[in-house]
């Protein structure tokens, strides 16, 4: 290899050359590198590297963070940087170090102190993300060891978590910036500076027993950078023998071309201008992954030196096409550090796109030229470049030319004017020049990595001294196919003074230019055309404030104005966590209510905690993947194999007629089938599915089977459904009192409607199922991360005709459940388990993104309709309410979860006379199912919108009225349930205090009064939900605890771990019972075959049930044991287990818990429903920027009653992760569906999670003190799902800031809001000028790009 700049193409001939490189400093000389293999699948399957995650493949979760560090001859530098594993082609990696989690530390070596501090600081929940995040940690720790918290956020841009809602991941990397640091543990005595935990703010009372601490940095190993890993010496020699870089690879479809030369690189393509030139890999990555795109030639010139330079000319900055977008970041920075200021312009709009372009992983990788090739009409750089006037040198075999960004340089969508045989060799990007104002901006749900919804750049340039306009660009992305320069505005600003008319005209000649059709892709369309107009008037305000600056006399800007044009900046987040300690006196020993660490945390941060799909291939293990709808409601008229059953490494189909036992499934209700039958209900109901050697193979052949359908009317949309009556039967009623005299006796009556889109889980581990036939009597042995092992094992054991006692189900831990994985997940496991079962192989399969959303489904959506009966005090003292879910096509667990949306109408509020009734619509979608919060939050969430419309419609403020129609201790619930052991009211005022709410109230009103485009808004909400499971038989719970001979303990209990602490906290409860150390005692895994028929680990009851079944198991062992311990008070643990065991005593016990005095019932409304109810307040205020709908989250405090804690830092990750999974739920998390039932967010892409930049900047989480409940295990509570409700704070703080701005427009009174929240809804909400100018098309005059279902 390596031989000269010959012709690698005719050179290699029939063979490929040796691709080189580093993993974890080993050698890695590799003869087949394909193509179209990525990084990641290199790792984990040929590598056995399975300490980096796949959680998308897309680019957009950063589980498969690793480090690439490369040794740059021209600069004789080495450059580390932060990379997707998942989008890196293993191509590409010639003469790369490779490092991944597991190449930086271990449990059983010594953890690097990124590993241990995220763990110690309780920033690993189900662990999933963690490798990623710490990678992410670790690159940046490579390039600055003193890094500020701007820094670290940077960092993560490009990083989700599911669980932990990023608060402690923060804080406990805070110690390691400048902000944060720590001595690290070299003041242990002397007192660390980090002593007080966090380091965060000390609680303003004085209590003795409060603590602030959930970690200790003091116990931090010190960070020291000079212990790093060294770029192996050999690669050093190696990149720097290199004469050339041209390398050559060949896989099944696809040849890698990697020419060291311009000259190369041109013949190449002129000899294949089909061929595909691929740098960073982001977007063509993309294509071949989820568009099916093959691309046979992949032209790579990502080492060409005119590619990567950076020159200086008298005009601009030139870039080599192939530059990365951080590398571009940096030498603008730099530019921008050292020019004077109005020579910059055009870069600091440029840096400000970069700020929120993707995540560092993409931008580490994606080259500027990548971005303009590719022609997205929603790229955010393009706009700059065009509003700008940039430049570009083309070059084909024959020469080069120069061409202007344009409005002709694209020519139709992600087309230009570039030919096939030419490419981008560079950019120029000129300096501004005097009197030219630039700015650029973009407008996504989500701040941080996410596509635009519009993306614009404007640059005016003003004739010397004045404020008449001389020249004007105004580019847009995202208002039609390409990128787009607003040309007709342009002409008509020329010459015009800038001011208050030029304003006026621009917007409506912007209105009138810019226009979409209502059914165009992407949808929004109104928000989008306000957008434009909202835009350019920033951009007006900012360029009219810069001439004032400069002296030129110009309109000045209106003080309550200023705001608008105010660039948004991160704060960094600072919170408090408050929590009981334990009593003074406990023995250290007693782990109960202590913050004990996430027993698996560390492993999960070393990359060596396995999940499913990390277990080792079996020899002889086939992939399976599965053959999907792709129509909501159709007949099959025929189903083609042909083609695939002819591509390579393909061994089988599986259809229906492959089931040996029944086809009919469903985790309540057998009324869906494993395999379709003829007809499908939904896109993504599951056909059938291809078996093969590979997951590739597998998946390109299920791609390759054709289906013809005969199509039948779909039923979408809960309107439709309501049109049409299709409902699931019961239709539940809950009523108590009189509704009529309730009416009579109201002095006020109102009617409202709301909309309550659902969620989609987005645990970062999709499902997963591996299933081994065990070769005799129908045995078989199943990996899952199911949330319901015994229903697996029921439904599986259905499908393949055997006795449940043949199948064993095993669950180590989920990558996340959420309640995805408590129902859903049989719909991957029986597949799996059919295949295997045909095949009498091991079958595995691990569901893409994609897939995973497709065929799952998620929260339901709610739409409630409802009137309310009040008193002129604002008491409510009449509820009617409806509520409509969507179902989908299964029943599933709907039912239950309608029940507890019913449970929780009137949230917390005492309503004397009320009727709530349940309908659920039958439709088209993906089944639909259970997700934390279980229905509690829909019912909850319009319980608040009628709550807001009393007090709007009263005049008065929502607090006074929510607080006046709050429960007291001993009032009965709808379904006559006395609340005893009532603690709300203290929340509330422990809530009220903490915030400081009446303050904060009076300052969000003058900070209103002052500003016109950008408001505030402050709300505080209650929460009371039910602890039990509705279903009165799942209230039960095992346990099986062995001793051994040596003293150790192996705990199985009924529950499943999924990040939520679940095994720690039993493990604590062990603990304390048989009084030894956690150390003594292990969580293996979950298993059918060791505790039998247990309830799926959800309501949020696990701890409760489970955790009473390890103190009976325990009990039992402990009282066995006690004799012993008499005879021998003295002596070790170890001694009378041993005297025991020798005097024949049985050291393994079962365990068993039933919930006492349950059972409700819907026909009489009598009977307990709950055992016990969790209590809640929080408090949020909110910033809205009125003119776009972006919001930021100011503040949140939140009281939370969990009993005597079991183990606060989990309870309190609780609290947090679950309340930023609702700040998703409730103000940015969009499911969007097309009319005919297709799901078009399928991903992190185009579905937005939050992300670390979406945290409240100030955020309290107190636990309540002194509320010992003694319905529960040591007087805890359940904790999973309550506080997911209290988001719904921000959403009516939002509601709260949009009705601020609907009175500067004279508007008053309720108005609907649909959740979420989203920057689209809060925009439109806010009626003013420029929305009046972009009227929405009329409803039924189009068929829009997505339905609300
Ligand atoms: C998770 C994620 C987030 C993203 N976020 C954003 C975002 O916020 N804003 C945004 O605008 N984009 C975004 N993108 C899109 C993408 O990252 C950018 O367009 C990026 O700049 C592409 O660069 P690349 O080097 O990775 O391109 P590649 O995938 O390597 O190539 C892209 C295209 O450009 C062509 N090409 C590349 N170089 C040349 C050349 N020298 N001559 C001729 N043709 C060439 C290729 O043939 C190909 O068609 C995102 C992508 C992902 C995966
Ligand atoms: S798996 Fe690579 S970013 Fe999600
Ligand atoms: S801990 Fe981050 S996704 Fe679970």
């Amino acid at each position: 290899m390596n031989g000269t700049t010959a012709d690698t193409e005719t050179r290699s001939g029939s063979g490929s050359d040796e691709l080189v490189f580093f993993v974890n400093g080993k050698k890695i000389v590799e003869r087949n590198a394909d193509p179209e293999t990525s990084l990641l699948t290199y790792l984990r399957r040929k590598l056995g590297l399975t300490g980096t995650k796949l959680g998308c493949a897309e680019g957009g979760c950063g589980a498969c963070t690793v480090m690439l560090s490369r040794y740059q001859t021209h600069t004789q530098q080495l450059l580390h940087f932060a990379v997707n594993a998942c989008l890196a082609p293993l191509c590409s990696l010639h003469l790369v170090a490779v490092t991944t989690v597991e190449g930086i530390g271990s449990v059983a070596r010594k953890l690097h102190p990124v590993q241990e501090r995220i763990a110690r600081a309780h920033g690993s929940q189900c662990g999933f993300c963690t490798p990623g995040i710490v990678m992410s940690m670790y690159a940046l720790l490579r390039n600055n060891t003193t890094p500020n918290m701007a820094d670290v956020e940077e960092a993560f841009q490009g990083n989700l978590c599911r669980c932990t809602g990023y608060r402690p991941i923060l804080e406990g990397y805070k110690t390691f910036t400048v902000e944060g640091g720590c001595c690290g543990g070299r003041g242990r005595d002397n007192g660390c500076c980090m002593v007080n935990g966090s380091g965060a703010e000390e609680s303003s009372e004085e209590v003795i027993d409060e603590s602030t601490s959930l970690f200790n940095a003091a116990d931090f190993t010190p960070f020291d950078p000079t212990q790093e890993v060294i770029f192996p010496p050999e690669l050093m020699s190696l990149t720097k023998g290199e004469r050339s870089a041209s390398l050559c690879f060949r896989g099944d479809r696809a040849t890698w071309l990697q020419p060291d030369s311009l000259d190369e690189f041109l013949r190449l393509k002129w000899k294949h201008p089909e061929a595909r030139v691929v740098v960073g890999n982001t977007e063509v990555g993309i294509e071949v992954k989820f568009k099916n795109m093959v691309y046979p030639v992949i032209l790579a010139p990502a080492f060409i030196p005119e590619l990567n330079e950076v020159r200086h000319t008298e005009d601009g900055v030139v870039f080599g096409a192939a530059c990365t977008l951080s590398h571009m970041g940096a030498v603008l920075r730099q530019e921008v550090e050292t020019l004077p200021p109005h020579r910059t312009e055009v870069f600091l709009a440029i840096l400000e796109q970069l700020r929120w372009f993707a995540g560092l992983q993409i931008r580490n990788v994606a080259a500027v030229g990548g971005n303009i090739m590719t022609a997205s009409p929603i790229s955010d750089l393009n706009p700059v470049f065009m509003a700008t006037g940039c430049k570009l040198t083309l070059f084909d075999k024959d020469g080069s030319r120069v061409v202007r960004m344009d409005e002709s340089f694209f020519t139709g969508y992600r087309r230009t004017t570039v030919r096939p045989q030419e490419v981008l060799v560079s950019i120029e990007i000129p300096y501004s020049k005097k009197n030219q104002f630039v700015s650029a901006f973009k407008q996504s749900p989500r701040r941080e990595d996410d596509i635009s919804i519009v993306t614009a750049a404007m640059s005016v340039t003003f004739h010397p001294g004045t404020d008449t306009v001389e020249d004007l660009r105004l580019s847009y992305g995202g208002m039609a196919a390409t990128t787009t320069l607003a040309t007709q505005t342009e002409k008509k600003l020329l010459g015009r003074r800038w001011g208050e008319e030029l304003l006026q005209d621009a917007c409506s000649s912007l209105a009138e230019e810019l226009t979409l059709d209502p059914s165009a892709p992407g949808g929004m369309v109104t928000y989008r055309r306000t957008l434009t107009l909202s835009l350019f008037y920033k951009f007006y305000l900012t360029v009219l404030q810069k001439l004032r600056d400069q002296g030129v006399k110009a309109e000045e800007v209106r003080s309550d104005c200023q705001s608008a044009a105010d660039v948004f900046h991160p704060e960094t987040p600072s919170s408090v966590q408050v929590y009981q300690a334990v009593p003074e006196g406990r023995g250290q020993d007693d782990v109960v209510g202590r913050p004990i660490m996430h027993l698996s945390a560390l492993k999960q941060a070393t990359g060596e905690a396995v999940y499913c799909d990390d277990v080792p291939l079996y020899e002889n293990e086939l992939y399976l993947s599965l053959i999907t709808s792709s129509r909501a409601h159709a007949h099959i008229l025929s189903i083609d194999t042909s083609a695939a059953e002819s591509m390579p490494g393909v061994v089988c189909c599986v259809f229906a007629d492959d089931i040996p036992g029944s086809n009919a499934t469903g985790p309540v209700q057998y009324d869906e089938t494993i395999l379709a039958d003829r007809q499908v209900t939904c896109v993504g109901h599951i056909i059938g599915a291809v078996v093969a050697d590979t997951q590739l193979h597998a998946q390109r052949a299920a791609k390759a089977v054709r289906i013809q359908y005969e199509e039948l009317q779909p039923v979408v949309t809960i309107q439709e459904a309501i049109a049409a009556q299709s409902f699931y039967q019961p239709i539940r009623t809950l009523q108590n009192g009189d509704l009529e005299a309730g009416f009579k006796q109201a002095d006020h009556i109102l009617e409202g409607e709301m909309h309550m889109g659902g969620q989609e889980h987005f645990y970062l581990e999709t499902n997963v199922t591996l299933a081994v036939p065990r070769g005799e009597d129908g045995e078989m042995e199943l990996f899952v991360s199911t949330q319901s092992a015994s229903k697996t094992q029921s439904l599986v054991a259905k499908a393949l005709g055997v006795p449940a006692n043949r199948v064993v189900v095993r669950v180590k831990r989920m990558g996340g459940g959420f309640g995805g994985k408590e129902t859903r997940t049989t719909v991957l496991s029986t597949v799996v388990a059919v295949a295997a079962n045909k095949l009498k192989r091991p079958v595995r399969c691990m569901l893409d993104r994609d897939e995973d959303m497709l065929v799952t489904g998620g929260r339901h959506p709610f739409f409630g309709k409802y009137k309310v009966g009040f008193l002129n005090s604002g008491k409510v003292v009449a509820l009617d309410v409806s509520y409509y879910s969507n179902a989908g096509n299964s029943m599933d667990l709907s039912l239950s979860v309608m029940e507890r949306a019913l449970f929780h109408m009137e949230n917390s509020y005492s309503v004397a006379n009320v009727r709530g009734r349940g309908f659920l619509c039958r439709t088209n979608l993906p089944s639909n199912t259970a997700f934390r919060g279980f229905g509690g939050p829909q019912g909850m969430m319009v319980a608040e919108s009628w709550m807001t419309d009393v007090a709007q419609s009263l005049g008065r403020p929502t607090d006074e009225v929510r607080r006046l129609n709050l429960y007291v201790e001993g009032d009965s619930t709808p379904y006559n349930q006395i609340l005893n052991q009532f603690t709300l009211d203290r929340c509330w005022d422990e809530c009220l205090s903490r915030s400081g709410y009446q303050q904060c109230r009076a300052a969000v009103d003058l900070y209103n009064r002052q500003n016109r485009w950008t408001k505030r808004g402050l709300a505080i909400v209650p929460t009371k939900f039910g602890i039990s499971f509705t279903a009165l038989f799942l209230n039960q719970a095992g346990a099986l605890v062995h001793i051994y001979t040596d003293g150790s303990v192996l705990l199985t209990h009924g529950g499943t771990e999924m990040g939520q602490g679940l095994h720690t906290k039993m493990v604590q409860v062990a603990s304390r019972v048989l009084g030894i150390p956690c150390s003594k005692i292990h969580i293996s895994e979950t298993s059918t075959n060791t505790v039998p028929n247990t309830s799926p680990t959800a309501a949020s009851a696990s701890s409760d049930l489970n955790g009473a079944a390890v103190q009976n198991a325990c009990e039992i062992l402990e009282k066995r044991l006690e004799p012993y311990k008499t005879q021998n008070p003295k002596g070790s643990w170890e001694d009378w287990v041993r005297a025991a065991y020798f005097d024949r005593v049985n050291l393994s016990a079962n365990g068993f818990y039933k919930t006492p005095d349950l059972g409700y019932d819907f026909d009489s409304n009598s009977g307990r429903a709950f055992n016990y109810f969790t209590y809640g307040v929080a408090c949020s205020e909110v910033e809205i920027d009125c003119l776009t709908g972006a919001r930021k989250n100011l503040s949140s405090t939140i009281v939370m009653d969990v009993g005597h804690s079991l183990n606060p830092a989990i309870d309190i990750g609780q609290v947090e992760g679950a309340f930023v999974q609702g700040l998703g739920l409730f103000t940015m998390e969009e499911l969007h569906y097309s009319p005919q039932g297709v799901l078009l967010t399928r991903g992190p892409g185009s579905y937005k999670i939050p992300g670390f930049g979406d945290i409240p900047t100030r955020l309290t989480v107190s636990l309540l003190r002194d509320a010992p409940n003694d319905k529960a295990i040591f007087s805890s509570k359940a904790v999973g799902e309550p506080p997911l409700f209290l988001a719904a704070a921000n959403f009516y703080a939002i509601k709260d800031a949009i009705t601020a701005a609907r009175g500067e427009s004279g508007i008053s009174g309720p108005f609907r809001l649909d959740s979420p929240a989203s920057t689209e809804r809060i925009r439109n909400a806010c009626s003013d000028r420029f929305t009046k100018l972009c009227p929405p098309a009329e409803p039924g005059t189009f068929s829009p790009w997505s339905v609300q279902v």
